[in-house]
């Protein structure tokens, strides 16, 4: 048998279900493909599978999420998802949303720990509001609740008609839902800096009084780990005075959400943000950017947090760490040698490119660096 025969056959090969979605989804996704193909190539196999979600599916199928998604997710090794939303789709009954193919995707797969770091690089210290003093060593990983609370609680509706309509959510958690987000983030910090910040509004709210008695308990099992507690609104303030005070953020669905975008300003952009979604069936890989309707389509967008998202992916759901590793040291190169995306701000000298340029730059960068690890 030829030699490189006998390597593809023994070759390890993964199905990645795709979900480009809508926005600058499908730009931002086609970049982190790109560099999971270069990655993979001669090492493992990866079977890729773009699948419809979001408002482009309804537009399709008439669903936000349909079947056909799900099953072919569901036998996948892991999902890798790139936006949903637009305001065409506003309008829409709640079933139909974007928002709702999403929720329902999460929900199929089971991830209930959203995990979302939000580095300070040095070399972007530019593009952030924040003064570089300030900035200096921020590195928080939050861990996002993802399957509970007031984004699924029920009851949720409208009632009344006309002046005396209402709309009502709960939000709710039980011991078993905190139970298994908490050891997720007690198991973090223990790879990191030993600290979880769990944050609540334990003032307030009773959903918040349980999440705070429950974490205390978890963390009788992590004696290594210090943790404390902080309410969500003065988390909010300490996010942007001192955020590398911060090591594991453990928070719920909706403050999760907050929080981790208010972050963004610590990278520079919401560009940057990657998250991986684990403790499912299926992990789930998604960028935080959302689907930026007013750029979709141009070849601006920043695909770094799409790419980065795709080096999650290998390390969480492949065990491929060095390959993670070599994609984030690429993406860093590539901003060290002053290449920006539109959502960058630039200093004198830097280059602006589009979106297809900047997933080139990350492939040469990586190409470069395997062929010195020769
Ligand atoms: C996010 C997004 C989603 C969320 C929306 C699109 C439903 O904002 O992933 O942060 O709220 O979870
Ligand atoms: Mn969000």
């Amino acid at each position: 048998m030829r030699e490189d025969l006998r390597k593809a056959k023994s070759m390890k090969s993964y199905k990645i279900a795709v979900l480009p979605g809508d926005g600058i989804g499908p730009e931002v996704t086609r970049e982190a493909t790109r560099v999971l193909r270069a990655v993979a190539e001669g090492q493992f196999e990866l079977q890729f599978e773009d699948l419809p979600i979001g408002g482009t599916a309804y537009e399709k199928h008439g669903t936000p999420l349909p079947q056909v998604t799900l099953e072919r997710c569901l036998a996948s090794d892991a999902v890798l998802l790139g936006a949903v939303g637009g305001p065409q789709f506003d309008p829409l009954p709640p079933e139909h949303k974007p928002e709702t193919g999403l929720l329902g995707i999460r929900k199929a797969l089971g991830g209930f720990a959203n995990l979302r770091p939000a580095i300070a690089y040095e070399v972007l210290a530019e593009c952030s509001p924040l003064r570089p003093e300030v900035l200096k060593g921020a590195d928080v990983l939050f861990v996002r609740e993802l399957l509970g609370g007031i984004y699924f609680g029920q009851p949720r509706g409208f009632s009344g008609e006309g002046n005396s309509r209402s709309g009502f959510n709960t939000m709710v958690y039980t011991v078993p839902e905190v139970e298994r987000v908490a050891h997720v983030a007690f198991k973090c910090a223990r790879g990191r800096r030993k600290k979880v910040t769990s944050v609540d509004k334990a003032n307030v709210l009773e959903s918040s009084q349980l999440w705070r008695q429950v974490v205390i308990d978890v963390a009788k099992q992590y004696p290594d780990v210090a943790l404390e507690h902080q309410l969500v609104d003065s988390c909010a303030m300490r996010l942007v005075t001192a955020p590398a005070s911060f090591d594991v953020v453990l928070t719920e669905n909706l403050f999760g959400d907050i929080l981790s975008d208010e972050a963004a300003a610590l990278t520079g952009s919401l560009g940057m943000l990657p998250s991986a979604t684990v403790g499912g069936k299926i992990n789930l890989y998604e960028p935080i950017h959302g689907s930026a309707p007013d750029i979709a389509g141009k070849g601006v967008a920043n695909p770094l947090g799409a790419i980065a998202t795709a080096a999650m992916l290998l390390r969480y759901s492949l065990d491929r760490e060095a390959e993670a590793h070599a994609i984030e040291q690429a993406i860093a190169q590539v901003l060290e040698a002053g290449y920006r995306s539109a959502d960058l701000k630039r200093a004198a000298g830097e280059r602006l490119i589009g979106t297809e340029e900047m997933g080139r730059l990350v492939l040469e960068a990586l190409g470069a660096r395997s062929a010195r690890a020769k």
